[in-house]
């Protein structure tokens, strides 16, 4: 019986794995394993010798039966050891830095722009950039003989063959939206109408999709020295510096008079400052909006009289950020927007309060 204790006991500590455990365990206890084939002896046994065979055959089939669960347990903490070692983390080790993406240089300042107008009652109106010629044109005083048509480099749209209506446009700048605000609100009107806008041109200053912000503002008794106002107003809060403005006479179809306006700059060292100098920079187009333009928004221009001016977005972000080339501003290059974008929780210096 001893000799039959040690050798289980042995094998058991022996097992390596729960497989070999079970295999043992099948051997020893199962069915027909040694220990239950040597308990069905007992029958063929006299009496007395089972009386003490038969207690010692249930303590060993005991022992053996613990000696199993023990080395079960064991196994089974050193294999959760193994995997601890091997899955271990030090959660104490810094993160891996994450790319963070920044606000594009057109999105900021149009935010800075809208900010600033909206201190001065501007609110913000946009219109469709599929447009059509009624609105992108003829609503603005530009027929279809006229110059201007030719002169914006305009994408026409297609229309089927035989179908002779005028195609639609990809609006060429954002002064329809003057006529589809008007037509929505009515007079009196302060509103801004930043977006995009597409002329067929390519080079360093210039892509076929570009932004705008259009001004509009229409009241009983609107002015050109109101309209002087408001610019230099705009420009010295963009730039932060006070910005002297100048006012060229000029022709655009939809405003009379017309007046192309210059900031004051230097150019000294071969690079732009803004508010010094005694310089010009050309930058926007504006004037006091043509009889014809109120009459086409549904505006009585016996009665209301209104300003109107249109600039690029990215000119101006160009010539605040320092920005040489307009075309990569379009070129999705990861560098250049991390070098020139914003993050997004900076909030730009032009926002009232700050
Ligand atoms: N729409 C003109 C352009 O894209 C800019 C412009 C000039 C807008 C004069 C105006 C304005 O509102 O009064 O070239």
């Amino acid at each position: 019986m001893d000799d039959l204790k040690s050798d289980w006991l042995g094998r058991i500590g022996a097992a390596t794995d729960e497989r070999a455990l079970e295999d043992i365990r099948v051997s020893a206890v199962g069915k027909k394993g040694e220990i239950s084939l040597k308990m069905r002896e007992l029958g063929k046994m006299t009496p007395e010798e089972r009386q003490v065979a038969g207690p010692a055959l249930n303590a060993l089939k005991d022992e053996v039966n613990s000696a199993i669960a023990a080395r079960k347990r064991g196994l089974a903490d050193a294999a959760l050891d193994e995997r601890l070692k091997s899955e271990w983390l030090d959660v104490t080790l810094p993160s891996r830095p994450r790319r963070q993406g920044t606000i594009h240089p057109v999105s900021q300042v149009t935010e800075e722009v809208t900010a600033i107008f909206a201190d001065m009652g501007f609110a913000v109106a946009e219109g469709p950039q599929i447009e059509t010629d009624f609105y992108n044109f003829d609503a603005l005083n530009i027929p279809g003989h006229h110059p201007a048509r030719a002169e914006m480099d305009t994408f026409y749209t297609h229309r089927a063959q035989g179908d002779n209506r005028p195609p639609h446009v990809l609006r060429t700048h954002t002064s329809p939206v003057q006529i589809r605000s008007m037509e929505e609100h009515g007079a009196p009107l302060r509103i801004i109408c930043p977006g995009r806008v597409y002329r067929a041109d390519y080079d360093q200053t210039h892509t076929p999709m570009f932004h705008q912000v259009e001004g509009l503002v229409i009241d009983r008794d609107t002015s050109m020295a109101q309209l002087k106002w408001v610019l230099e107003e705009f420009y010295s809060a963009f730039f932060g510096v006070t910005v002297k403005t100048r006012f060229r006479a000029s022709h655009f179809p939809f405003v009379e008079p017309g007046a192309e306006v210059d900031i004051q700059c230097s150019f000294e060292g071969g690079t732009v400052k803004i508010g010094e100098g005694d310089d010009w920079l050309e930058i926007l187009g504006s004037g006091m909006v043509h009889p014809k333009v109120l009459q086409a928004g549904g505006i009585d221009p016996d009665e209301w009289q209104g300003f109107a001016f249109g600039m690029g977005i990215d000119r101006i972000a160009m010539l605040k950020y320092g920005i040489p080339d307009l075309r990569d501003f379009f070129n999705s290059d990861l560098r250049w927007l991390k070098h020139y974008g914003f993050g997004a929780l900076e909030i730009p210096s032009t926002h009232a309060g700050v």
